[in-house]
């Protein structure tokens, strides 16, 4: 029978007392998890979100209707215990608790809730499989690593709230019915009532918003903002997910990264009490593109590209000589002391692993001891093998792995793949270094060869940098992006940019992307009429709250981090969204489905 609390309060959370209190009558509330019955004494552990005390009951100090009680609770049951904190014995000692030195000797209990057998020990060490765990996700959150993830992440938002107001940024909420703008990821739909026909989307983010704030003269402005977009679903995505969402006004470039700057050191020492020396290295797109493949790049470890493509133009090895005549490039990293490390077989799997990433194959030189092994230096001549051997400063028990391909593109995403593959293979990414770099300088245009058009790398709001201003009209590929990214082992945090404010250069943009002048208008009108009235230089930023929660938790999945995430279909386990409606809810809004219901 449940119990109720007819006037007994709390006064200390199960993780709280220390041994100074040895002594004091306290009383308790959680969970119990573990249970021993010894017959004459009980032991339970009580759970809460802050950590187990250890609560004793003994049959020989306790009035027997309490002591049967106690001998009914099981796992998962709330309960309340008044008694008195007491120091364990020596041989009960666990060390490896806060509260391993203590315990609570019971004299009162009340049974508030009983539990049925739980589908899964509420334990870390439990290997239960995900999809159990988010059927039942209020239960696998009583866990005490999803536990330390969800206050990590509610910290995490406190002192963006706190070191955002100490520097007088305001926080206003954005709609989340919105008119949808279709560029970038696709929009989530809600169907208007009372506008047959019509729809509004969810926003992919506050964008527009939060630049129209600017020209309202809002100055400084933040929101922990709720974002959906409907895309392919990947470790670190969601379809909705949370946005530390800021913009500035009479700001350069330089401005919002030097107070991002202050926000990540903050958030490190606050968090994880780490010391994140500033200024954060830099690197521009392009650096990290010859460097490591990517726009992303973990630097915790090194295997940097080496770029052979000179060496390679007309070399007799065709898969080398044929990638350069058409333009792409040749580049290797060099796994220095690899031989030891990779057998045959090991460097077959890495072949079949870079065809994934759309690279043709992979050649390798083995530097072993008794001569080198190669897959291509028949086709070379003695002195091209030497400069690859000085530019790759190859030395014996090096393994050189080398990508060629017409689009350096490929060569770009293969063997950046391939770079984090040994990486991870070798261990070589330190679970304990943050490191934090900016990637600037991005190109304004991404092409696509599906589409035959140029879109938006970052949005069409990020204004060109200056310099490239006149490559618009020439050679529109070529144009840089006031736009930057922050990126942390590996995995964009944030992205944000300086906006275009002249009504003109954002006209020109949208002509750019291949818009008509009525399409823009159409579109975006609402923001280029505004432009019109007073436009204050500005830009912004905003981190991914979930991927940097994922980090400093270092979580798994972006999933461990949100208290209820949808998996890859999209849907929510435990609530089975999306559902079909009743159809008069489907009448009521004028929609009619295709789709044969199951
Ligand atoms: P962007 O699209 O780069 O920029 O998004 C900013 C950050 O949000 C995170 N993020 C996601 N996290 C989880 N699931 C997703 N599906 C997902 N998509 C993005 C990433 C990313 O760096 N309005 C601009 C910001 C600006 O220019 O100020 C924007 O939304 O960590």
């Amino acid at each position: 029978m449940a119990e109720l609390l007819n006037g007994w309060k709390r006064t200390h959370y199960c993780g709280d007392p220390t041994a100074a209190e040895i002594g004091r009558e306290i009383t308790l509330m959680g969970w119990a998890g573990t249970w021993r019955n010894l017959g004459a004494l009980i032991f339970i552990g009580l759970r809460d979100r802050t950590g187990v005390m250890q609560v004793t009951f003994d049959e020989s100090k306790l009035p027997k209707e309490v002591f049967e009680k106690a001998e009914t609770i099981r796992s998962e049951y709330v309960i309340a215990v008044k008694g008195v904190l007491a120091k364990r014995d020596e041989n009960m000692i666990n060390k490896n608790m806060r509260t391993g030195e203590l315990e609570v000797i019971a004299r009162d209990l009340k049974i508030l809730s009983v539990s049925e057998t739980p589908p899964f020990y509420i334990d870390d060490d439990v290997n239960t499989q995900e999809q159990l765990r988010l059927k039942y996700r209020y239960l696998d959150l009583r866990r005490p690593c999803m536990q330390y993830n969800m206050l990590m992440r509610s910290k995490i938002t406190r002192i963006a709230h706190d070191y955002f107001a100490e520097q007088g940024f305001i926080e206003i909420e954005t709609p989340t019915l919105c008119k949808s703008t279709p560029e970038g990821a696709r929009d989530y739909l809600v169907p208007s009532r009372v506008q047959p026909g019509k729809f509004y989307a969810l926003p992919q983010s506050p964008q527009i918003f939060k630049q129209l704030l600017m020209l309202s003269g809002f100055d400084r402005y933040m929101q922990i903002a709720r974002c959906y977009r409907d895309e392919d679903l990947r470790a670190d995505r969601q379809p909705e997910f949370t946005q530390i969402d800021l913009e500035m006004s009479f700001v350069e470039q330089e401005d919002v990264m030097r107070v991002n700057e202050g926000f990540i050191q903050r958030l490190m020492k606050e968090t994880l009490d780490i010391d994140v020396p500033l200024p954060l290295p830099r690197i521009t797109w392009q650096e990290a593109m010859d460097r490591y493949g990517s726009d992303k790049p973990d630097t915790r470890f090194g295997l940097e590209f080496i770029n052979i493509t000179d060496i390679a133009d007309g070399c007799g090895f065709g898969a080398f000589a044929d990638a350069v005549a058409a333009g792409g490039s040749v580049r290797c990293i060099n796994v220095e002391g690899g031989v030891d490390k990779f057998t045959r077989k090991q460097i077959d799997s890495l072949v079949e692993y870079v065809k994934t990433y759309r690279a043709k194959g992979m050649a390798w030189m083995s530097m072993k001891s008794e001569g080198m092994q190669c897959s291509f230096a028949k086709f070379l001549t003695e002195e091209q093998i030497a400069a690859i051997h000085e530019r790759a400063n190859a030395k014996t028990g090096d393994l050189l792995l080398f990508i060629a391909d017409a689009k350096n593109e490929v060569v770009y995403q293969s063997l950046g793949a391939l770079r984090l593959e040994v990486g991870r293979r070798l261990g070589l990414m330190d679970e304990d270094k943050f490191n934090f770099l900016w990637v600037v300088e991005f190109p304004q245009f991404e092409w696509s060869e599906d589409d035959g058009r140029f879109y938006a790398m970052h949005h069409p709001f990020t204004s060109p940098m200056d310099e490239d201003l006149p490559l618009l009209d020439t050679d529109q590929g070529k144009v840089r992006a006031k736009a930057y990214d922050i990126v942390l082992n590996g995995n964009e945090i944030g992205g944000g940019s300086i906006r275009i404010h002249s009504p003109e250069v954002q006209e020109k943009m949208f002509e750019k992307l291949g818009f008509t002048k009525e399409q823009a208008w159409e579109r975006f009108g609402f923001l280029m009429g505004a432009f019109k009235y007073g436009t204050p230089p500005h830009g912004g930023l905003a981190y991914g709250l979930d991927r940097l929660a994922m980090l400093i938790t270092k979580a798994q999945s972006i999933r461990d981090v949100i208290a209820f995430p949808k998996v890859q279909t999209a849907s929510c386990l435990m609530c089975a969204a999306p559902d079909v409606v009743e159809d008069a809810q489907l009448e009521e809004l004028h929609i009619a489905t295709v789709v044969e219901k199951e």
